[in-house]
């Protein structure tokens, strides 16, 4: 099993940060739910990745995964289109497979099924 799992500047304040809006589960909390899935999916290659804040302008990030050779989820906790208008752009967008956003932690274990099932069709073609 080889899943990388990215997380942003400032998620390792997961609780504690706006619990209105992130949830009040701490960032080892998602990450224990996440090695639970892990231990039921068969071996797969890809990345999952919540980069917070540098969504909206990071670049770098945009080019590095641009250069990623499996598939990649965006993640985000809250519904980024429901917010600040300036949080409606995503750099990273382009680039990933597919976003998931707006389901608090569900948004990571939707997105770590949809990763496995997309790297394992990936394979068999
Ligand atoms: C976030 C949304 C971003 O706009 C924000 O900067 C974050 C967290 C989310 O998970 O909802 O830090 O990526």
């Amino acid at each position: 099993m080889r899943i990388l799992v990215l997380h942003g500047p400032n998620l390792n304040l997961l609780g504690r940060r706006e619990p209105h809006i992130y949830g009040k589960e701490t960032l080892a909390d998602v990450n224990s739910k996440l090695e639970a899935l892990h231990a039921n999916i068969d071996k797969a290659d890809g990345a999952i990745i919540n980069p917070a804040g540098i969504t909206h302008y990071g670049v770098p990030l945009h080019d590095a995964i641009a250069a990623m050779p499996f598939p990649v989820i965006e993640v985000h906790l809250s519904n980024i289109a429901a917010r600040e208008e300036w949080r409606h752009r995503s750099m990273i967008s382009p680039v990933v497979d597919g976003t998931i956003q707006g389901l608090g932690w569900r948004s990571y274990t939707t997105a770590l099924r949809a990763v496995v099932e997309i790297a394992r069709e990936k394979k068999k073609r």
